[in-house]
């Protein structure tokens, strides 16, 4: 699971200097795709996953831009400055799944971008320094949600982290709202990915004909930034760290 994750951080790294404004999601969907496949030696997990009730997933990474909260489907869009992006990657290393996405400027982001952007990586890692053995899933979730709303933000409901492993998508959910002190305990070990979706208006998602694509009811920009953590006693280990990977916030 190490390397797994490590991976899935490597694609991101080696992604960043392509979100220029011009580029499509088709394109960087190929660039990762080469990358996962023919540097790494690693299956991208996205292409073809099928789960129950959902027709085959046609692409290797998800790019999801603006006001798409998660499982863009990559294609002819050109990217222009001002966009946001998330690129979520999830790569499959001798069996084992690694799982992790950031978000991307393409050019100069607008103030409100900026802040939902900022905000929402601070979700990810205050419901990170949740994580310990003893610790609830409840206590992960409270913390995202407090800090979401707090800014003016609302959680995506209908999405959750989950443990991951030999499977894209295991048992448990982790749910990004929730009560402290509830839910399930965390043993060390464990192994689950915690990737808030937040919107900068109502919570509200709509699916689009693709069948893959999310995106806010009321067309307001979305943010979403995702790790796989493993518990351990003391506390926890961020499995999809790289060398690019941007420095946890200053609380
Ligand atoms: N990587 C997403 C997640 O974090 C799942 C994408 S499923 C796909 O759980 F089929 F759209 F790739
Ligand atoms: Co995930
Ligand atoms: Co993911």
């Amino acid at each position: 699971m190490r390397v797994a994750c490590r991976l899935a951080g490597e694609v991101l790294d080696f992604i960043t200097p392509y979100l220029r404004p011009g580029v499509t999601t088709g394109k960087l969907n190929d660039l990762c795709h080469d990358y996962m496949v023919n540097v790494q030696g690693c299956v991208p997990a996205p292409l073809d996953y099928a789960p129950p009730g959902y027709k085959p997933y046609p692409k290797s990474i998800c790019a999801s831009v603006n006001h798409q909260v998660c499982h863009g489907v990559p294609g002819e869009r050109a990217l222009k400055s001002g966009d946001i992006v998330n690129l979520d990657i999830t790569v499959i290393k001798d069996g084992f799944h690694g799982d992790s996405s950031r978000m991307f400027y393409v050019g100069e982001p607008g103030i409100q971008a900026r802040r939902l952007v900022e905000a929402t990586y601070e979700c990810m890692w205050r419901g990170i320094r949740q994580v310990r053995a003893g610790a609830r899933l409840g206590d992960v979730g409270a913390a995202i949600q407090q800090h979401a709303e707090q800014q003016g933000f609302s959680v995506v409901r209908e999405f959750c982290g989950h443990g991951i492993g030999r499977k894209f998508h295991e048992e448990p959910q982790v749910l990004h709202y929730g009560r402290a002190g509830t839910g399930l305990t965390l043993e060390a070990g464990m192994i689950f990915t915690i990737e808030p979706m937040i919107n900068a208006g109502k919570a509200a998602i709509r699916e689009l004909a693709d069948g893959w694509t999310i995106v806010t009811k009321d067309h307001s920009l979305s943010a979403q930034w995702e790790h796989t953590v493993l518990v351990t006693q003391g506390g926890y280990e961020v499995l999809t760290q790289s060398a690019g990977s941007p420095p946890p916030p200053s609380f």
